[in-house]
C-alpha cells in the first residue's frame, strides 16, 4: 500500500506525527507533503522537530496568500507530483486550506482521498474551515471521525454509513504520547511562572483578530483579567499582524501582568498549557486538548464543531462577550466552577493505529 499525505499548517503537523509512526510500523510505503502554507521556524520546523516528523519529501512552498490563491497554487504544484507518485491514497487532516487543496487534488485525478477529523460542523460558514470541512467530506472515500457527532452530521448529508469510520482522535495520540516529556520543558521557568499561577491566552481566527473592534474587544476583557492572574499569551502571526495594523501595541504593552512571547515549539506549549490555571482560546485542537488535560477551557467563540469537548469536557463555550467572559474567567480562579472532566470515547492514545488498520484492510 502507498499512502501519499499531505499536511500545510501547525494544527496538520500534530495529527499527522501518530500516522507516520504508524504507517513505518507496517511498512506502509509513505510519501509526505508540506504545502508550505505555514513556514515559518516557529510554525513549521519545531514541530517537525519535537515531534520527530521525518523531512518531507516534497515541500511545495506555496506559502501565504487568500484561500483562492493557496488552493490554486496548492493544487498546480500537488498534481504532477501525484501523477508521478501514484499513492493508492491520499491522506489529508484538519480542516485548513492545504486540506482541501489536496483532497481536491486528488480526487481530480481519481486517487482514493481518506480524511482525518471529518464530520465535525461548527454551522458557521462564515469559517473558511467550514467551507473546508464540507467539501473535503464531498469527495472523501474514507472518513475518520473524533466524536459521535461527527458520524451524525456526515450522514445527515448523505455519505454513506460505510465510509464513515470512529476512530478516535489523533491529536490526543500525540499528547498521551508527548504528555511526560513536555513536563520537562523549561518553559515556566525561563517565563518566571508557577505552576497554577497563570492563563494561558491564543487567539487567531479571523473572526476574532481580523475585526479591530473585536480584536480591541479581546483586549478589554484582558486588562480585567490580567488584574487578577498573570496571562502568557504566545502570538500567532496573524494576531501579530493585525495588532500592528490596528495600532494595538500600546494596549498591549499597558497591561502589566500579559506576558507575550513567539509561538511556542510543541512541547513547551503542551507544558504551558497543562501548567496553567485555565486557558483562553479560539482554537479548535486546543479545546480537545484542555479536555483531555483536565483544564478549564474558556472558549472566545460562539460556536463549536467539537461539542463533546463541552458535553464531556471541559471546554466553557463563552462567545467574546465581554461581561460573560470576564465573570466566567473569575468563576474558575475562584475555584467555583464544577467541570464535566469525562474523556470522550476512543480519545485513547489508538487512533491512527485504528486508521491504518482499516486503510490495510481495504
Ligand atoms: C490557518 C488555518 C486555521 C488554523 C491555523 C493554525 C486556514 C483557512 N486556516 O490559519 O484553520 O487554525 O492555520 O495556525 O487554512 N504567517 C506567517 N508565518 C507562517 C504562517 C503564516 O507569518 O509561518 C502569516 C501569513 O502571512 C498570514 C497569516 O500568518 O498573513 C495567516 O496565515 P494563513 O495561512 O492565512 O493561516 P492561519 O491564519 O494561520
Amino acid at each position: 500500500m502507498k499512502i501519499l499525505s499531505v499536511v500545510g499548517t501547525r494544527p496538520n503537523f500534530m495529527k499527522i506525527a501518530p500516522l507516520v509512526n504508524e504507517f513505518k510500523k507496517h511498512n506502509v510505503d509513505h510519501v509526505l507533503v508540506h504545502t508550505g502554507q505555514h513556514y515559518d521556524k516557529e510554525m513549521y520546523k519545531l514541530f517537525f522537530d519535537d515531534l520527530k516528523i521525518p523531512k518531507p519529501d516534497f515541500d511545495l512552498g506555496v506559502g501565504s496568500g487568500t484561500r483562492e490563491q493557496q488552493i490554486k497554487s496548492i493544487k498546480a504544484k500537488l498534481t504532477p507530483i501525484l501523477k508521478k507518485e501514484e499513492p493508492d491514497a491520499v491522506m489529508v487532516v484538519g480542516d485548513v486550506n492545504s486540506t482541501l487543496a489536496a483532497a481536491q487534488t486528488a480526487s481530480n485525478l481519481g486517487i482514493k482521498v481518506a480524511h482525518v477529523e471529518a464530520g465535525l460542523r461548527s454551522f458557521d460558514n462564515t469559517m473558511p474551515e467550514e467551507l473546508n470541512r464540507i467539501e473535503t467530506d464531498k469527495i472523501s472515500d474514507f472518513l475518520f471521525t473524533t466524536e459521535k457527532s461527527g458520524d451524525i452530521n456526515l450522514e445527515k448529508e448523505g455519505i454513506s454509513k460505510d465510509n464513515i469510520f470512529f476512530v478516535g482522535n489523533v491529536m490526543i495520540d500525540t499528547l498521551l504520547d508527548h504528555k511526560e516529556k513536555a513536563e520537562q520543558s523549561k518553559i515556566l521557568k525561563k517565563l518566571i511562572l508557577e505552576k497554577k499561577d497563570y492563563c494561558t491566552l491564543t487567539l487567531h481566527r479571523p473572526s476574532n483578530v481580523d475585526n479591530k473592534v473585536d480584536f480591541e474587544n479581546i483586549l478589554s476583557i484582558l486588562v480585567e483579567i490580567q488584574e487578577k492572574i498573570r496571562v502568557v499569551f504566545p502570538v500567532h502571526p496573524r494576531a501579530r499582524k493585525n495588532m500592528h495594523s490596528f495600532n494595538l501595541d500600546g494596549k498591549i504593552k499597558n497591561m502589566k501582568n500579559l506576558i507575550i512571547t513567539e509561538p511556542l515549539g510543541y512541547l513547551d506549549f503542551l507544558c504551558l498549557m497543562s501548567n496553567s490555571k485555565f486557558v483562553l482560546t479560539d482554537s479548535g485542537g486546543i479545546q480537545e486538548e484542555t479536555t483531555v488535560l483536565g483544564i478549564p477551557c474558556i472558549t472566545l467563540r460562539k460556536n463549536t464543531e467539537r461539542p463533546v469537548t463541552v458535553e464531556q469536557g471541559t471546554n466553557l463555550l463563552v462567545s467574546i462577550d465581554n461581561g460573560k467572559v470576564v465573570s466566567k474567567a473569575m468563576e474558575v480562579i475562584g475555584n467555583k466552577i464544577k467541570l464535566k472532566n469525562k474523556i470522550p470515547e476512543l480519545w485513547d492514545g489508538m487512533a491512527a493505529e485504528r486508521i491504518v488498520k482499516i486503510l490495510l484492510n481495504n
